[in-house]
C-alpha cells in the first residue's frame, strides 16, 4: 500500500466512512511560514498507522494507551478525522480527532490533537470545523466533548458552551 502503511483498515459502514475522501485545505491556513509545496489535507479514511498516531499523541505529552484498545476505539468510532501535511509524495500525520455517536441525534468528540509544530496556525480550528461539518452532514445536531481545563477557550471560539442551561457533565470511575 505504498507509504500509506496500513496497520489496520476497517470497512465498517458508518455513514462518515462512506463519505470519506481526502479534502484539501486552502493554503492560507498555514500562513506564509510554510513552503509553498506543502499542502494540508483532511480525511475521514481510517487507514492510520497506529504508531504514527502514537507519536502524535506522545508529542503533546498524552499518556500512552494500549494500541489494541486505540485500534478498537477507532474501529468503533462514528467519525475519524485526520489532518496531514503533504509535501511531494510524503505525508505526515499532524492532526487527529474522532467522534462516537448514536448515529441519529448525538455525537461526542474525543482525542482532538494537533502536532506542536503546527499549533497556533488555525489548524486545530480547521480540524474541528471539518469534524463539525461531517457531523452536520449526518444530521447530528447535539455535539458534546470533554475539554481539558487549558483548552476550554479553544472550544469556546468554535461556539461550544460549558454547562448550557446549567447542565453538568457527570463522570463515574471504577474505584
Ligand atoms: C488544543 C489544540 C488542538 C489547538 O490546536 P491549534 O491548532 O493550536 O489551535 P488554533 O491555532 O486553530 O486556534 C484556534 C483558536 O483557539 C485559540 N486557542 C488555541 N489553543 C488554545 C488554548 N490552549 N487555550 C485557549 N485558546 C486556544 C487560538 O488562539 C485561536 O483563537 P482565534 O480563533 O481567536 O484566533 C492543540 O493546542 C493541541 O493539540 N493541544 C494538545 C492536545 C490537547 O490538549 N487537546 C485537547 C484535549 S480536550
Amino acid at each position: 500500500m505504498g507509504f500509506w502503511k496500513t496497520w489496520f483498515s476497517t470497512s465498517e459502514s458508518t455513514a462518515a466512512s462512506r463519505t470519506g475522501a481526502f479534502e484539501e485545505m486552502s493554503a492560507d491556513v498555514m500562513g506564509n511560514s510554510s513552503p509553498s509545496s506543502d499542502r494540508i489535507v483532511f480525511s475521514t479514511e481510517r487507514e492510520i498507522d497506529l504508531y504514527e498516531l502514537e507519536e502524535l499523541c506522545d508529542a503533546v505529552g498524552w499518556s500512552r494507551r494500549p494500541l489494541r484498545k486505540v485500534k478498537k476505539a477507532i474501529e468503533h468510532s462514528f467519525l475519524v478525522a485526520t489532518m496531514w501535511q503533504v509535501r511531494g509524495n510524503q505525508r505526515r500525520l499532524i492532526g487527529f480527532a474522532r467522534a462516537t455517536s448514536d448515529h441519529a441525534f448525538n455525537a461526542t468528540i474525543w482525542d482532538v490533537v494537533v502536532h506542536p509544530d503546527f499549533q497556533g496556525k488555525g489548524l486545530g480550528k480547521a480540524l474541528m470545523k471539518y469534524v463539525l461539518k461531517k457531523l452536520r452532514s449526518e444530521e447530528i445536531s447535539n455535539v458534546t466533548l470533554f475539554a481539558d481545563p487549558h483548552v476550554v477557550d479553544f472550544y469556546r471560539t468554535m461556539g461550544f458552551m460549558a454547562d448550557p442551561e446549567g447542565i453538568k457533565g457527570m463522570f463515574w470511575y471504577p474505584h
